[in-house]
């Protein structure tokens, strides 16, 4: 049983996961690639649910980035029926567990019916005090960058006044704890413009399971390898991770 040898006293507080391969996953599997999204919905219920028993504080899954609009449209119409579909069904689970649901990103350019369905899972669950469950939608770390930059302007902050902590209360993820591990599938060894600022001191880990076919079991290892690293900061203290 891995979950035996998980340190609770040693969580990462934060995961951040890049969802990928499942486009190879379908080919694999000689269907559509859009079957490897489908079939991604059932890892993504896994997950979350493991992350939320495991006590996880904030998950942050990479649904859709600015640079998916250049993929085909009907690939595009089938993720976002896809997340519609996973709000409606999955509503019920979020708020049994307690998971409060954000999105971060630039929502307002997503289709008005799509905004509405995570409108609305953000209220129905704003009251919720478990895990916070971000999606990153329409997400670029770079435009979220820019993003921070024009509100602390029109904040009217001064140079002087402006610092990392500042700066972070204008991010999206204003508030939350910086992701303390990044998970990737399917062995790609990039970042991918996802979380630039938040992944600063990130432990990242990599698995050659594509996303279709992550579990609980793959969530497990992850934390295991987190919890074996060092973590430094940039010093020389050689506690192991928190
Ligand atoms: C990467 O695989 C995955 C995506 C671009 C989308 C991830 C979305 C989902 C799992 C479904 C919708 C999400 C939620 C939370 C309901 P890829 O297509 O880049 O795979 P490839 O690199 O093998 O081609």
């Amino acid at each position: 049983m891995l979950v035996r040898q998980v340190n609770f006293e040693r969580m990462p507080e934060h995961i951040a996961i890049i969802m990928d391969g499942n486009g190879r996953w379908a080919a694999q599997r000689h269907l559509p690639r859009v079957e490897g999204h489908r079939a991604g919905i059932d890892a993504v219920r896994d997950t979350v649910e493991t992350a939320a028993r495991l006590g996880i504080k904030v998950l942050t899954l990479y649904a859709f980035s600015i640079e998916n609009w250049k993929r085909p449209a009907a690939e595009i119409s089938t993720l976002m029926m896809l997340l519609k579909r996973y709000l409606r069904s999955e509503l019920k689970t979020l708020l049994t567990n307690d998971i409060r649901f954000r999105v971060i990103g630039r929502m307002d350019d997503l289709a008005d019916d799509i905004q509405d369905e995570l409108r609305a899972a953000m209220n129905r669950t704003a009251d919720d005090t478990g895990m916070l469950f971000n999606i990153a939608l329409n997400y670029g770390g770079r435009a979220e960058i820019v993003d921070a930059a024009r509100l602390a302007i029109e904040a009217g902050i001064r140079p002087d006044d402006l610092d990392e902590q500042k700066f972070s209360s204008f991010l999206y993820t204003a508030g939350q704890p910086d992701p303390d591990l990044l998970i990737r599938t399917s062995g790609e060894m990039r970042v991918s413009n996802y979380l630039l600022w938040q992944i600063a001191y990130a432990e990242i880990y990599v698995t050659e399971t594509l996303w279709p076919d992550f579990r609980r079991r793959h969530l497990l290892e992850a934390v295991l390898a987190y919890q074996k690293r060092e973590r430094r900061y940039g010093g020389i203290n050689i506690a192991r991770a928190k």
